[in-house]
């Protein structure tokens, strides 16, 4: 009696074992398979240095500015935006430009400072979509907007 119980503990002692081993492996050799994957996605690309930068977009204002509305913002808005960008423009005349977004007046340039710092304060930015924005014109349009676009 005694002896058949001490065996058959041995054998449950040792198909655990046996369970333990089996579903070990299998998770361990799970564990492998997808160790390669999380790899690439988190390891940098040591050798892309050759991708297009970034749109560079700034809220800092590091040199201050003279540049106004006045004396500069609301002539180069007029020069380069406002023939899609204008309150009065209909639907139809604004190349596809969303309907709210106009910047003829400071408080609107002022309303619109934000967007518009993304979407033209650099040389890799989209806006205007014809690109045609003298290299130092687009940097003081970028300074003025930078230093909170006064009037
Ligand atoms: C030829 C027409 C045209 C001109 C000129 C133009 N835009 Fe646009 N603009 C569009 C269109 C179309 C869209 C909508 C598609 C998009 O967002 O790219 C747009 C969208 C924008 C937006 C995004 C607004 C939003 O939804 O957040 C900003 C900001 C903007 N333009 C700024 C400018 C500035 C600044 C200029 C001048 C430097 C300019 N655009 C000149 C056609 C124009």
């Amino acid at each position: 009696m005694t002896t058949s119980y001490s065996l058959l503990r041995i054998s449950i002692t040792m198909l655990l074992f046996l369970l333990t081993t089996v579903f070990y492996s299998a998770c361990s050799s799970g564990g492998e398979e997808q160790e390669p994957e999380q790899n690439e996605v988190k390891e940098p690309d040591p050798i892309a240095n050759d991708r297009p930068l970034p749109p560079v977009t700034s809220l800092i204002c590091d040199q201050g500015t003279y540049l106004t509305y006045d004396n500069f913002g609301a002539s180069f808005l007029e020069s380069y935006c406002v023939s899609c960008h204008h309150s009065s423009l209909s639907e139809g005349e604004r190349a596809g430009a969303p309907a709210e977004v106009n910047f003829d007046s400071s408080e609107l340039a002022q309303l619109w400072r934000v967007s518009i710092i993304v979407k033209a304060g650099s040389d890799a930015a989209p806006m205007p979509p014809d690109q045609n924005v003298p290299k130092q014109e687009r940097k003081d349009f970028a300074d003025w907007l930078n230093c909170g676009a006064p009037k």
